[in-house]
């Protein structure tokens, strides 16, 4: 007999299969639960999130051989370094002596030495050192860093907790396709930053996708650019959803961008995720990159870079376009935190989805979660 948590378990996971199942025209969101269940959030994590690609940040953050920084995904805590190769790898930040992590924040080093009692690794992970340890077995082959597997795509860093991780850039090349003259590789880290919100990781991903709130709850920051109406959904893949939010012919230019670029491509934003938890959007002069970490059912970590095309932007410019972000985030999260403590009421149910255009990427993304699941049976 199954218990009452994995007959819920069951429901919920018909319901999704049915949601997804439905037709883009009759599209209708998730019943609240899955943003506030516990033991579902539980359920994602072991299932697929900590199986799944996610964007560490951007390459240039560490140019040179030894330059690091240090994240976590999920229970792991990890070390981004670059090598004597060039080659960026994912490793574990975690001493293999008794578990001291090796490094905390960014920097640059020759090799990493523990806090706690001298070990040393270089930059690939390789253990140098461990003094007074001799005829104890520990060898670089048996004490080495391990590593996740990791890939560059477009100058973003990914990484997965699964040695048997299906590779993402494969999959990735539709995409490629709707970013290819924007030179979203070239592009060049201006800032980072880091925000805890009060929200499931869900509701940012669906949020930031789709175009319908703009106008509503950004009246004075993006609808000036990027108003509901003009927005129209783009491409999408199994890896992948996007839509482009047209400027109005009103609009002053944003900037001229890569040179590649058509008239079109510069009068738009591109916003895409990378599915389950990287969302972003492409301009002629700007790139905004938001990694989202899920915490917890209702508390996500957010890591947002910042990246220019060129010299083209005046620092005026920088800072201004900086500001307007943390404003739009500003004015996202307060809707979203809102909409956290309301989605466990039992009337938060199945509402439906506005037209493709404005929520579609919302259906895409459902579709998505559906294939993470089992089949139905
Ligand atoms: S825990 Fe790192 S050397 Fe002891
Ligand atoms: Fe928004």
């Amino acid at each position: 007999m199954p218990n009452a948590a994995s007959a819920d378990l069951a429901a919920m996971n018909d319901t999704l299969r049915a949601v997804a199942a439905l037709p883009e025209h009759a599209a209708r969101c998730l019943p609240g639960r899955f943003y506030t269940d516990p033991d579902y959030f539980r359920y994602e994590v072991e299932t697929f999130l900590s199986k799944e690609w996610h964007c560490l940040g951007r390459a240039d953050e560490i140019p040179n051989p030894g330059d690091y920084f240090t994240t976590r995904l999920f229970d792991e805590p990890l070390l981004v370094v670059r090598g004597e190769d060039g080659a960026v790898r994912v490793l574990s930040n975690v001493c293999r002596h008794r578990g001291m992590p090796l490094a905390e924040t960014s920097g640059s080093a020759r090799r990493f030495v523990c806090s706690y009692h001298a070990w040393s690794y270089d930059r690939a992970g390789r253990l140098i050192n461990a003094p007074r340890m001799r005829d104890k077995g520990v060898t670089a082959e048996t004490c080495r860093l391990p590593s996740f597997p990791s890939e560059i795509w477009n100058g973003f860093i990914y990484a997965n907790l699964d040695p048997d991780a299906r590779p993402l850039t494969p999959r990735l090349g539709q995409l490629a396709a709707l970013l290819g003259n924007y030179d979203t590789a070239g592009m060049r880290i201006v800032r980072s930053f880091e925000e805890e919100w009060r929200t499931n990781w869900k509701c940012l991903v669906e949020n930031f996708m789709e175009a319908y709130h703009l106008s509503v709850v950004h009246p004075q920051t993006l609808h000036p650019y990027t108003p509901t109406g003009l927005s129209r959904k783009s491409m999408s893949d199994d890896a992948f959803t996007s839509y482009c939010a047209n400027y109005p012919d009103t609009a002053a230019s944003r900037g001229v961008g890569a040179p590649a670029l058509s008239d079109e491509e510069r009068r738009r934003s591109t916003l895409f995720c990378v599915f389950p938890a990287q969302v972003a959007s492409q301009a002629a002069t700007l790139l905004v990159s938001l990694s989202i970490q899920p915490l917890a059912v209702d508390r996500i970590k957010l890591r947002w870079t910042m990246s220019t095309y060129g010299d083209e932007l005046s620092r005026d410019d920088l800072e201004s376009r900086i500001s307007l972000w943390h404003e739009v985030n500003r004015e996202d999260r307060e809707k979203l935190e809102r909409m956290q403590r309301a989605l466990s009421s039992r009337h938060a149910l199945s509402g439906p989805l506005a037209p493709g255009d404005y929520e579609g990427t919302i259906w895409d993304f459902q579709r998505y979660l559906g294939r993470q699941i089992p089949a139905a049976g």
